[in-house]
Protein backbone atom coordinates (compact mmCIF):
# COMPACT_ATOMS: atom_id res chain seq x y z
CA UNK A 1 0.00 0.00 0.00
CA UNK A 2 1.67 3.65 -1.03
CA UNK A 3 1.02 5.81 1.57
CA UNK A 4 1.35 9.54 -0.33
CA UNK A 5 2.48 12.23 1.80
CA UNK A 6 -0.10 14.77 2.89
CA UNK A 7 0.00 18.64 3.31
CA UNK A 8 -2.38 19.02 5.56
CA UNK A 9 -5.36 16.58 7.08
CA UNK A 10 -8.69 17.27 8.45
CA UNK A 11 -12.01 16.31 8.79
CA UNK A 12 -14.66 14.11 10.99
CA UNK A 13 -13.85 10.37 11.88
CA UNK A 14 -16.46 7.53 13.16
CA UNK A 15 -13.35 5.14 13.80
CA UNK A 16 -14.67 1.30 14.37
CA UNK A 17 -15.53 -0.09 17.77
CA UNK A 18 -13.76 -0.85 20.81
CA UNK A 19 -11.66 -4.54 20.64
CA UNK A 20 -11.00 -4.94 24.48
CA UNK A 21 -15.34 -3.76 24.89
CA UNK A 22 -16.21 -6.07 21.71
CA UNK A 23 -14.22 -9.20 22.77
CA UNK A 24 -15.75 -8.72 26.15
CA UNK A 25 -19.25 -8.32 25.03
CA UNK A 26 -19.22 -11.26 22.72
CA UNK A 27 -17.40 -13.62 25.41
CA UNK A 28 -19.56 -12.64 28.47
CA UNK A 29 -23.01 -12.51 26.40
CA UNK A 30 -21.92 -16.03 25.31
CA UNK A 31 -21.52 -17.45 28.93
CA UNK A 32 -24.79 -15.65 30.29
CA UNK A 33 -28.43 -17.01 30.14
CA UNK A 34 -30.18 -14.68 27.61
CA UNK A 35 -29.96 -12.79 24.84
CA UNK A 36 -28.03 -9.68 24.26
CA UNK A 37 -27.87 -7.16 21.23
CA UNK A 38 -24.45 -5.76 20.71
CA UNK A 39 -24.28 -2.32 18.76
CA UNK A 40 -21.10 -0.66 17.31
CA UNK A 41 -19.12 -3.99 17.44
CA UNK A 42 -15.66 -4.25 16.07
CA UNK A 43 -15.79 -7.00 13.85
CA UNK A 44 -11.74 -6.80 12.90
CA UNK A 45 -10.43 -10.57 12.85
CA UNK A 46 -9.57 -10.58 16.47
CA UNK A 47 -13.24 -10.29 17.63
CA UNK A 48 -13.88 -12.22 14.98
CA UNK A 49 -11.83 -15.01 16.89
CA UNK A 50 -13.68 -14.27 20.01
CA UNK A 51 -16.62 -15.03 17.76
CA UNK A 52 -15.83 -18.10 15.97
CA UNK A 53 -14.95 -19.47 19.60
CA UNK A 54 -18.26 -19.02 21.53
CA UNK A 55 -19.96 -20.25 18.31
CA UNK A 56 -18.00 -23.70 19.28
CA UNK A 57 -18.58 -23.81 22.64
CA UNK A 58 -22.11 -23.63 22.25
CA UNK A 59 -23.42 -20.00 21.74
CA UNK A 60 -25.47 -18.78 18.89
CA UNK A 61 -24.31 -15.28 17.50
CA UNK A 62 -25.24 -13.58 14.55
CA UNK A 63 -23.88 -10.79 13.09
CA UNK A 64 -25.04 -8.16 10.88
CA UNK A 65 -22.30 -5.29 9.82
CA UNK A 66 -21.40 -4.09 13.40
CA UNK A 67 -24.45 -5.33 14.57
CA UNK A 68 -24.21 -8.94 16.93
CA UNK A 69 -26.72 -10.64 18.59
CA UNK A 70 -25.45 -13.48 20.71
CA UNK A 71 -27.93 -16.18 22.46
CA UNK A 72 -25.90 -17.36 25.44
CA UNK A 73 -25.33 -21.22 26.26
CA UNK A 74 -23.95 -20.95 30.13
CA UNK A 75 -22.92 -24.89 29.65
CA UNK A 76 -20.11 -24.47 27.65
CA UNK A 77 -19.33 -27.92 24.90
CA UNK A 78 -16.51 -30.11 26.59
CA UNK A 79 -13.90 -31.07 24.27
CA UNK A 80 -13.65 -28.11 22.11
CA UNK A 81 -10.34 -27.17 20.17
CA UNK A 82 -10.61 -23.82 20.01
CA UNK A 83 -8.29 -21.07 17.32
CA UNK A 84 -7.22 -18.02 18.71
CA UNK A 85 -5.94 -16.63 15.76
CA UNK A 86 -3.67 -13.45 15.97
CA UNK A 87 -5.92 -12.88 19.53
CA UNK A 88 -4.00 -12.34 22.92
CA UNK A 89 -7.62 -11.03 24.54
CA UNK A 90 -9.43 -13.89 23.04
CA UNK A 91 -6.80 -16.83 24.39
CA UNK A 92 -5.91 -15.25 27.88
CA UNK A 93 -9.61 -14.10 29.01
CA UNK A 94 -10.77 -17.92 27.52
CA UNK A 95 -8.67 -19.27 29.01
CA UNK A 96 -10.36 -18.08 32.53
CA UNK A 97 -13.59 -18.49 31.98
CA UNK A 98 -13.05 -22.05 30.77
CA UNK A 99 -10.96 -22.68 33.67
CA UNK A 100 -14.35 -21.60 35.91
CA UNK A 101 -16.63 -23.77 33.57
CA UNK A 102 -15.24 -27.09 34.73
CA UNK A 103 -14.73 -28.12 30.86
CA UNK A 104 -11.74 -29.94 29.07
CA UNK A 105 -10.19 -27.05 26.16
CA UNK A 106 -7.38 -26.75 23.63
CA UNK A 107 -6.39 -23.17 22.87
CA UNK A 108 -4.70 -22.53 19.74
CA UNK A 109 -3.41 -19.94 18.00
CA UNK A 110 -1.28 -18.25 14.97
CA UNK A 111 2.50 -17.92 14.80
CA UNK A 112 2.47 -14.86 16.41
CA UNK A 113 0.76 -15.60 19.33
CA UNK A 114 1.95 -18.66 19.93
CA UNK A 115 5.46 -17.01 20.65
CA UNK A 116 3.64 -14.95 23.66
CA UNK A 117 3.78 -15.21 26.93
CA UNK A 118 0.45 -17.73 28.76
CA UNK A 119 2.69 -18.52 31.85
CA UNK A 120 1.35 -15.33 33.39
CA UNK A 121 -2.46 -16.38 33.07
CA UNK A 122 -2.25 -19.78 34.00
CA UNK A 123 -0.01 -19.57 36.88
CA UNK A 124 -2.57 -17.68 38.61
CA UNK A 125 -5.22 -19.66 37.68
CA UNK A 126 -3.30 -22.62 38.83
CA UNK A 127 -3.81 -20.97 42.60
CA UNK A 128 -7.67 -21.09 42.32
CA UNK A 129 -6.88 -24.93 41.62
CA UNK A 130 -7.31 -24.93 37.63
CA UNK A 131 -6.22 -27.67 35.59
CA UNK A 132 -3.92 -25.19 33.10
CA UNK A 133 -1.22 -26.69 30.84
CA UNK A 134 0.91 -24.53 28.70
CA UNK A 135 3.58 -25.60 26.48
CA UNK A 136 6.60 -24.53 28.27
CA UNK A 137 5.00 -21.03 28.29
CA UNK A 138 3.35 -21.20 25.11
CA UNK A 139 0.10 -22.16 23.70
CA UNK A 140 -1.94 -24.62 23.14
CA UNK A 141 -3.09 -23.87 26.68
CA UNK A 142 -4.97 -26.67 27.79
CA UNK A 143 -7.97 -26.68 29.93
CA UNK A 144 -9.06 -29.50 32.40
CA UNK A 145 -12.28 -30.07 34.80
CA UNK A 146 -11.49 -29.18 38.29
CA UNK A 147 -13.15 -27.10 40.91
CA UNK A 148 -11.80 -24.20 41.77
CA UNK A 149 -11.67 -22.08 44.95
CA UNK A 150 -10.92 -18.38 45.39
CA UNK A 151 -8.18 -16.81 47.15
CA UNK A 152 -6.21 -13.65 46.66
CA UNK A 153 -4.11 -13.03 44.04
CA UNK A 154 -1.46 -10.66 42.99
CA UNK A 155 -0.72 -9.76 39.69
CA UNK A 156 2.85 -10.44 38.09
CA UNK A 157 2.70 -8.29 35.35
CA UNK A 158 0.17 -5.07 34.94
CA UNK A 159 -2.38 -6.90 32.23
CA UNK A 160 -5.89 -6.40 32.36
CA UNK A 161 -5.84 -9.51 30.32
CA UNK A 162 -4.29 -11.57 33.30
CA UNK A 163 -6.81 -9.72 35.67
CA UNK A 164 -9.46 -10.44 33.29
CA UNK A 165 -8.77 -14.17 33.19
CA UNK A 166 -8.33 -14.43 36.86
CA UNK A 167 -11.96 -12.93 37.67
CA UNK A 168 -13.89 -14.70 35.21
CA UNK A 169 -12.25 -18.10 36.53
CA UNK A 170 -13.79 -16.85 40.26
CA UNK A 171 -17.02 -16.85 38.59
CA UNK A 172 -16.79 -20.00 39.10
CA UNK A 173 -15.02 -20.37 41.86
CA UNK A 174 -16.29 -21.49 45.93
CA UNK A 175 -15.66 -18.08 48.30
CA UNK A 176 -14.19 -14.86 47.44
CA UNK A 177 -11.16 -14.03 44.98
CA UNK A 178 -9.31 -10.64 45.21
CA UNK A 179 -7.40 -10.30 42.59
CA UNK A 180 -4.70 -6.79 43.58
CA UNK A 181 -2.92 -5.13 40.72
CA UNK A 182 -0.17 -2.40 41.22
CA UNK A 183 -0.47 -0.18 38.27
CA UNK A 184 -4.60 -0.25 37.59
CA UNK A 185 -5.42 -1.61 34.00
CA UNK A 186 -8.44 -1.72 32.05
CA UNK A 187 -11.57 -2.13 33.71
CA UNK A 188 -13.93 -2.79 31.04
CA UNK A 189 -14.44 -6.41 32.24
CA UNK A 190 -15.42 -5.52 36.18
CA UNK A 191 -17.62 -3.21 34.36
CA UNK A 192 -19.15 -4.93 32.16
CA UNK A 193 -20.25 -8.06 34.91
CA UNK A 194 -21.26 -5.48 37.43
CA UNK A 195 -24.24 -4.86 34.40
CA UNK A 196 -24.70 -8.55 33.77
CA UNK A 197 -25.30 -9.63 37.25
CA UNK A 198 -21.87 -10.86 38.85
CA UNK A 199 -20.94 -10.05 42.47
CA UNK A 200 -18.15 -8.26 41.56
CA UNK A 201 -16.82 -5.49 43.95
CA UNK A 202 -14.11 -2.64 43.37
CA UNK A 203 -11.53 -1.30 46.15
CA UNK A 204 -8.59 1.14 44.78
CA UNK A 205 -6.36 -2.19 42.67
CA UNK A 206 -8.18 -4.53 44.36
CA UNK A 207 -11.38 -6.69 42.82
CA UNK A 208 -13.31 -9.01 44.69
CA UNK A 209 -15.62 -11.46 42.60
CA UNK A 210 -17.95 -14.45 43.96
CA UNK A 211 -19.40 -17.03 42.19
CA UNK A 212 -21.92 -15.62 40.02
CA UNK A 213 -24.14 -16.30 37.11
CA UNK A 214 -24.35 -13.85 34.30
CA UNK A 215 -27.55 -12.34 32.86
CA UNK A 216 -27.11 -11.36 29.11
CA UNK A 217 -27.13 -7.55 28.39
CA UNK A 218 -27.17 -5.44 25.49
CA UNK A 219 -24.18 -3.04 24.92
CA UNK A 220 -23.51 -0.28 22.86
CA UNK A 221 -19.88 -0.27 22.11
CA UNK A 222 -18.04 3.22 22.22
CA UNK A 223 -15.43 4.06 19.58
CA UNK A 224 -11.52 2.75 20.15
CA UNK A 225 -9.73 5.32 21.44
CA UNK A 226 -6.64 3.03 20.43
CA UNK A 227 -7.82 3.25 16.77
CA UNK A 228 -8.76 7.05 17.55
CA UNK A 229 -5.35 7.37 17.92
CA UNK A 230 -4.10 7.35 14.30
CA UNK A 231 -6.61 10.03 13.50
CA UNK A 232 -5.88 12.59 17.10
CA UNK A 233 -2.36 12.34 15.49
CA UNK A 234 -3.13 13.25 12.51
CA UNK A 235 -4.73 16.25 13.49
CA UNK A 236 -1.82 17.10 15.60
CA UNK A 237 0.46 16.79 12.93
CA UNK A 238 -1.37 18.53 9.81
CA UNK A 239 -4.59 19.96 10.82
CA UNK A 240 -7.80 19.14 12.83
CA UNK A 241 -9.47 16.04 13.72
CA UNK A 242 -12.41 15.17 15.36
CA UNK A 243 -12.94 11.60 16.27
CA UNK A 244 -16.66 10.77 17.32
CA UNK A 245 -18.05 8.61 20.02
CA UNK A 246 -14.70 7.39 21.56
CA UNK A 247 -14.18 5.38 24.73
CA UNK A 248 -12.51 7.61 27.25
CA UNK A 249 -12.54 5.05 30.04
CA UNK A 250 -9.92 6.86 32.54
CA UNK A 251 -7.86 3.20 32.62
CA UNK A 252 -7.22 3.66 29.01
CA UNK A 253 -6.54 7.38 28.58
CA UNK A 254 -2.71 8.01 28.90
CA UNK A 255 -2.83 9.58 25.63
CA UNK A 256 -4.22 12.73 26.72
CA UNK A 257 -1.78 12.77 29.29
CA UNK A 258 0.86 12.14 26.64
CA UNK A 259 -1.21 15.14 24.76
CA UNK A 260 -0.90 17.88 28.12
CA UNK A 261 3.00 17.00 27.85
CA UNK A 262 3.68 17.22 24.34
CA UNK A 263 1.47 20.74 24.18
CA UNK A 264 -1.17 19.05 22.01
CA UNK A 265 -4.26 21.15 21.47
CA UNK A 266 -7.82 19.22 21.93
CA UNK A 267 -10.39 18.77 23.66
CA UNK A 268 -13.58 16.34 24.85
CA UNK A 269 -16.58 17.61 23.24
CA UNK A 270 -20.03 15.99 24.75
CA UNK A 271 -18.61 13.88 27.58
CA UNK A 272 -21.50 10.83 28.54
CA UNK A 273 -21.92 7.82 29.92
CA UNK A 274 -23.03 5.05 27.44
CA UNK A 275 -23.61 0.73 29.32
CA UNK A 276 -21.49 2.27 31.71
CA UNK A 277 -18.72 3.37 29.95
CA UNK A 278 -17.46 6.88 29.30
CA UNK A 279 -17.37 8.48 26.25
CA UNK A 280 -16.91 11.67 24.19
CA UNK A 281 -16.14 13.75 20.48
CA UNK A 282 -12.27 14.41 20.26
CA UNK A 283 -11.27 17.20 19.01
CA UNK A 284 -7.42 17.86 17.85
CA UNK A 285 -5.53 20.64 16.38
CA UNK A 286 -2.00 21.18 14.65
CA UNK A 287 0.46 22.08 17.42
CA UNK A 288 4.11 22.63 17.85
CA UNK A 289 5.07 19.38 20.12
CA UNK A 290 7.64 19.27 22.93
CA UNK A 291 9.52 16.16 23.70
CA UNK A 292 8.35 13.65 26.08
CA UNK A 293 8.79 11.49 29.08
CA UNK A 294 6.72 8.14 29.46
CA UNK A 295 7.26 5.66 32.48
CA UNK A 296 6.17 2.72 33.83
CA UNK A 297 3.47 3.81 35.81
CA UNK A 298 2.51 5.25 32.58
CA UNK A 299 2.72 2.16 30.28
CA UNK A 300 -0.98 0.55 31.11
CA UNK A 301 -3.25 3.35 30.15
CA UNK A 302 -1.62 3.98 26.40
CA UNK A 303 0.20 0.87 25.99
CA UNK A 304 -1.39 -0.08 22.63
CA UNK A 305 -0.88 3.60 21.43
CA UNK A 306 3.02 3.58 22.43
CA UNK A 307 3.82 3.31 18.42
CA UNK A 308 1.66 6.37 17.29
CA UNK A 309 2.97 8.22 20.48
CA UNK A 310 6.55 7.07 19.28
CA UNK A 311 5.57 9.15 15.32
CA UNK A 312 4.70 11.94 17.36
CA UNK A 313 7.87 12.04 18.85
CA UNK A 314 9.68 11.74 15.41
CA UNK A 315 8.46 15.64 15.21
CA UNK A 316 8.55 16.66 18.52
CA UNK A 317 11.21 19.62 19.18
CA UNK A 318 14.10 17.83 21.40
CA UNK A 319 14.63 14.24 22.76
CA UNK A 320 11.97 11.96 23.64
CA UNK A 321 12.82 9.24 26.10
CA UNK A 322 10.42 6.43 26.67
CA UNK A 323 11.22 3.95 29.45
CA UNK A 324 9.72 1.06 31.49
CA UNK A 325 7.77 -0.37 28.23
CA UNK A 326 9.28 -4.23 28.21
CA UNK A 327 5.83 -5.33 28.04
CA UNK A 328 6.10 -4.27 24.15
CA UNK A 329 8.50 -6.71 23.53
CA UNK A 330 5.68 -9.69 23.97
CA UNK A 331 2.64 -7.95 21.96
CA UNK A 332 1.63 -9.19 18.49
CA UNK A 333 4.93 -8.00 17.72
CA UNK A 334 8.25 -7.17 19.92
CA UNK A 335 6.86 -3.77 19.47
CA UNK A 336 10.28 -2.06 20.58
CA UNK A 337 12.09 -3.61 17.80
CA UNK A 338 9.16 -2.80 15.13
CA UNK A 339 8.42 0.47 16.26
CA UNK A 340 12.63 1.30 15.98
CA UNK A 341 12.93 -0.52 12.80
CA UNK A 342 9.52 1.41 11.23
CA UNK A 343 10.32 4.79 12.67
CA UNK A 344 14.05 4.60 11.06
CA UNK A 345 12.47 3.42 7.96
CA UNK A 346 10.78 6.60 7.49
CA UNK A 347 13.79 9.20 8.49
CA UNK A 348 13.22 9.56 11.84
CA UNK A 349 16.04 9.70 14.89
CA UNK A 350 15.43 6.70 17.01
CA UNK A 351 17.88 4.35 19.47
CA UNK A 352 15.62 1.07 20.47
CA UNK A 353 16.74 0.52 24.51
CA UNK A 354 15.23 -2.66 26.21
CA UNK A 355 12.78 -0.83 27.74
CA UNK A 356 11.96 1.74 25.29
CA UNK A 357 13.33 4.38 23.32
CA UNK A 358 14.84 7.70 22.63
CA UNK A 359 13.74 9.56 19.92
CA UNK A 360 15.10 12.57 18.51
CA UNK A 361 12.61 15.06 17.13
CA UNK A 362 12.99 16.61 13.52
CA UNK A 363 10.71 19.09 12.27
CA UNK A 364 10.95 17.00 8.98
CA UNK A 365 11.23 13.44 8.35
CA UNK A 366 11.62 12.08 4.20
CA UNK A 367 8.98 8.70 4.49
CA UNK A 368 10.73 5.57 2.77
CA UNK A 369 9.53 2.00 3.00
CA UNK A 370 8.41 0.17 5.73
CA UNK A 371 8.04 -3.73 6.77
CA UNK A 372 5.28 -3.69 10.08
CA UNK A 373 6.13 -7.54 10.22
CA UNK A 374 2.20 -8.49 10.44
CA UNK A 375 1.76 -5.54 13.17
CA UNK A 376 -1.42 -3.84 12.80
CA UNK A 377 -0.77 -1.08 14.77
CA UNK A 378 3.29 -0.84 13.35
CA UNK A 379 1.12 -0.82 9.97
CA UNK A 380 -1.20 2.28 10.84
CA UNK A 381 1.61 4.33 12.74
CA UNK A 382 3.64 3.59 9.70
CA UNK A 383 1.01 5.19 7.93
CA UNK A 384 0.30 8.25 9.97
CA UNK A 385 4.47 8.53 9.66
CA UNK A 386 4.02 8.34 6.03
CA UNK A 387 0.85 11.08 6.06
CA UNK A 388 3.78 13.46 7.73
CA UNK A 389 6.67 12.82 5.59
CA UNK A 390 7.84 14.25 2.66
CA UNK A 391 8.00 11.28 -0.26
CA UNK A 392 5.54 8.77 1.45
CA UNK A 393 6.22 5.27 1.37
CA UNK A 394 5.13 2.11 0.90
CA UNK A 395 3.58 0.16 3.83
CA UNK A 396 4.23 -3.86 3.21
CA UNK A 397 1.20 -6.34 4.08
CA UNK A 398 -0.74 -3.14 5.34
CA UNK A 399 -3.83 -5.53 4.87
CA UNK A 400 -3.17 -6.50 8.37
CA UNK A 401 -4.69 -3.42 9.55
CA UNK A 402 -7.41 -5.37 9.40
CA UNK A 403 -6.95 -7.24 12.58
CA UNK A 404 -8.12 -4.23 14.60
CA UNK A 405 -9.31 -1.57 12.01
CA UNK A 406 -10.71 -2.77 8.91
CA UNK A 407 -11.71 0.23 7.05
CA UNK A 408 -8.09 1.99 7.91
CA UNK A 409 -7.25 3.07 4.70
CA UNK A 410 -9.98 3.94 3.01
CA UNK A 411 -10.73 6.32 6.08
CA UNK A 412 -7.54 7.61 5.54
CA UNK A 413 -8.43 8.09 2.14
C1 LIG B 1 -6.20 -5.79 26.34
C2 LIG B 1 -5.22 -5.51 27.23
C3 LIG B 1 -3.87 -5.08 26.85
C4 LIG B 1 -3.81 -4.57 25.41
C5 LIG B 1 -4.56 -5.47 24.47
C6 LIG B 1 -6.01 -5.61 24.88
C7 LIG B 1 -7.50 -6.26 26.84
O1 LIG B 1 -3.00 -6.18 26.97
O2 LIG B 1 -2.48 -4.44 24.98
O3 LIG B 1 -4.53 -4.91 23.14
O4 LIG B 1 -8.49 -6.22 26.07
O5 LIG B 1 -7.57 -6.66 28.01
P1 LIG B 1 -2.35 -6.55 28.41
O6 LIG B 1 -3.45 -6.50 29.36
O7 LIG B 1 -1.77 -7.91 28.32
O8 LIG B 1 -1.31 -5.48 28.62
Amino acid sequence: MKILPRSEFFGEFAVPGDKSITHRAVMLNAAAEGEALITGALTGEDCLSTVSCMRALGAKIERDGDRIRVVGAPAFADGQTLYCGNSGTTMRLLAGLLAGRNVRAVLTGDPSLSKRPMERVAAPLRLLGAEVRTQSGFAPIEIGPAALKGCAIQTEVASAQVKSAVILAALGAEGETAVSEKLKTRDHTERMLGAMGAQIELDGNTVRVRKSRLHAADVAVPADISSAAYFMALGALLGETLVRNVGINPTRTGIFTVFDRMGVSYALEGERTVCGEPVADVRVKKSALRPLRLKREDMPSLIDEIPVIAVLCAFADGESVISGAEELRVKESDRIATTAGMLAAVGASVTAKEDGFVIRGKKKIAGGDVDPRLDHRIAMSAAVALCASERGGEIKDAACADISFPNFYSLLG
